[in-house]
């Protein structure tokens, strides 16, 4: 990827993640995760701190070797946690092997993000969940516009992260129902900070 996608790329991601306001949406999120989880993009591994005795094991996907690499440093869970350096479009896992599915912050730069929700729901369970949160397209039609506007040159700098998917929409159509779906914006930014929390079942 270059010195920019390898060096600074994951230095800006990790500290884009230590932001002290995602905390409270980590807690509710992972605290609700049970089972065998996947969680989609594990980045630094801001997560594993959060998981609880339900979890029986974590299968930690991520793309990039560097964020891999923060992720195995940090504090772990107590349940074994197994890193998979896989894409999100191709999980390496069999159908219908996971209770849980976690994402936070990734839907906005997985590239196929529909292919990678697909394959979300061939591994879970029948009787599985998805438990998300994520920024993306605002309910307001300024703000929108600036979310479309911006979002060509925010890729470019960002790792491919979108301002402006519709999240719940995305979510459902790839087979999923949504149970709950909190929505809301953060303090900050209005492009970059109109978050969907929830957790969704296959349908
Ligand atoms: C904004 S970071 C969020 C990291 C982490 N989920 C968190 O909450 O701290 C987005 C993450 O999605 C990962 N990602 C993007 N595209 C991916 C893909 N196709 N497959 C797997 N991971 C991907 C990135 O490498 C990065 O770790």
């Amino acid at each position: 990827m270059g010195f920019y996608g390898d060096v600074i790329l994951p230095r800006l991601c990790d500290f884009a993640m230590r932001n002290k306001q995602l905390q409270p949406y980590r807690e509710r999120v992972i605290g609700a995760a049970e089972g065998r989880v996947l969680e989609i993009g594990i980045g630094s591994g801001r997560n594993l701190p959060f998981y609880r005795s339900p979890v029986t094991e974590l299968l930690a996907l991520e793309r990039s070797p560097q964020l891999t690499a923060m992720a195995r440093n940090a504090p772990q869970p107590g349940a074994p946690v197994n890193f998979i350096e896989a894409s999100a479009e191709a999980i390496p896992l069999d159908d219908r092997s996971i209770d849980t599915v976690v994402t936070t912050w990734t839907l906005c730069s997985i590239p196929d993000a529909a292919m990678a929700l697909t394959e979300m729901r061939r591994v879970l369970q029948p009787g599985g969940k998805l438990l998300f949160v994520e920024h993306g397209m605002a309910p307001d039609r300024n703000v929108r516009r600036w979310q479309d506007w911006l979002t060509p040159a925010w890729k470019c700098i960002s790792g491919g992260c979108h301002l402006n998917r519709p999240i719940s929409a995305m979510i459902e159509g790839a087979g999923f129902r949504i149970e709950r779906v909190e929505t809301g914006y953060m303090p900050g930014p209005k492009a970059m900070t109109f978050m969907y929390e929830g957790s969704a079942r296959p349908n």
